[in-house]
């Protein structure tokens, strides 16, 4: 999985360099290093952004990044019903409404259906790139029109881009994970990505309980404008960041490298369908999709798979994860949500997502191990006909 595959004496070499201080401090604030300040500052230049700001989980990032944009107690913030849980549990956590929306042809947000669930209680749109790039400027035109803001949620898309652009960088504020199945792997970690100075400083006040972080003050005087959390970065975590960070072109070309030879040889199977592109160039390489007949044709795809030696990734064996029309321990808690039949909700996105398969596209692929993945996919295809 990307680059948990890699970690190794580089990172070792950057947690050693913490302890070779005659003072060792594991916390990011107070007592030297600071790890954590150098990983958000070579973050920031590698995404080309202002600011970055790290904290201890993807999930806590986009949390931070929606505190830091003011979304309040009854916002409406519109999403997709296709997402890991993640985001759909930090809008709700903020007290706000999350508005999961169907999805277009590339697995994404789609503007139309975006558009419709538009209100006048709306207060962003959260783009959540599934290792490519959403059609970001339809989105961000009608975000313009409607004066509303555009949030990224790239966890799962480190290193794609639209148009030549970094995902996580179009919005106002953009957000990382770095948990084992990221482009980059930190262990736990994640990190938020903004030019506006504002988000960026709520941001990261909301996740050290509201401290306002204002220089030469004792962190005991500091003051506070708004509530906050725990959601802070470590040292260790920060310095397994940085050795990391200079592998990520590295994981990005070999993954495209890997996942090309792999799709060039199944693109003449007639029955399967390989997932279209709004920027096929900004797309990432550590994730293939592809659609077949329907349910049970994509059970059988994923038992073979598995009798091959393969595992599938989120489609179809952590679909209950990842497809707002199951989450019925969480949505029911607003009213719209309520004694509703939720799949009804998003048809279109339950069938699409029940008749796909995703795969892990590996770091570390030979070509024995591609051959026989296509061979996997190939048999595949012969066995559901
Ligand atoms: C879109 C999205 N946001 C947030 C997260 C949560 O990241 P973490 O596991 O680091 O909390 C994930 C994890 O898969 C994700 O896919």
């Amino acid at each position: 999985m990307a680059g948990a595959e890699l970690i190794g004496r580089e990172e070792l070499a950057e947690i050693q360099d913490l302890f070779s201080g005659e003072k060792v401090n594991l916390y990011r604030y107070g007592g030297g290093n600071y790890k954590a300040r150098e990983f958000e500052e070579r973050f920031a230049e590698y995404m080309g952004v202002k600011y970055a700001h790290a904290v201890s989980s993807g999930t806590a990032a986009i949390h931070c990044a929606l505190a830091g944009a003011g979304i309040a107690p009854g916002d409406e913030v519109i999403t997709t019903a296709w997402t890991f849980i993640a985001p759909v549990e930090a809008i709700s956590a903020l007290g706000a409404v999350p508005v999961p929306v169907e999805l277009d042809e590339t697995y994404h947000l789609d503007p139309v259906e975006v558009e419709k669930a538009i209100t006048p209680a709306t207060k962003a749109v959260v783009a959540i790139p599934m290792w490519a790039p959403p059609k970001m400027v339809e989105l961000a035109a009608i975000c313009d029109r409607h004066s509303i803001m555009l949030i990224e949620d790239a966890a799962q898309a480190l290193g794609a881009t639209y148009r030549g652009r970094k995902l996580g960088t179009i919005g106002r504020v953009g957000s990382f994970s770095f948990d084992a199945g990221k482009t980059m792997h930190t262990g736990e970690g994640g990190i938020i990505v903004t030019d506006d100075k504002d988000v960026y400083d709520r941001a990261a006040e909301f996740s050290d309980h509201g401290h306002m972080h204002l220089v030469g003050l004792p962190r005991g005087k500091d003051p506070r404008r708004a509530k906050g959390l725990n959601l802070r970065l470590s040292e260790v975590t920060a310095a397994i960041g940085l050795a990391q960070l200079r592998k990520i072109d590295d994981i990005l070309s070999r993954t495209k490298e890997n996942k090309k030879k792999i799709k060039d040889a199944i693109r003449h199977l007639g029955n399967i369908t390989l997932r279209p592109f709004a920027d096929e160039d900004g797309s990432q390489g550590d994730t293939l999709i592809f659609r077949v007949r329907d349910r049970e044709a994509a059970l059988r795809f994923e038992a073979h798979l598995m009798e091959c030696g393969f595992g599938t990734k989120i489609l179809p064996e952590a679909l209950d994860w990842h497809f707002a029309g199951v989450w019925s321990h969480l949505l029911p808690e607003f009213d719209r949500y309520r004694d509703v039949d939720l799949e009804m909700l998003w048809p279109k996105t339950g069938a699409m997502l029940r008749n796909s398969i995703c795969l892990n596209i590996p770091v570390l692929m030979d070509d024995a191990t591609v051959e026989k993945l296509v061979e996997a996919i190939v048999t595949g295809a012969e066995k559901i006909g």
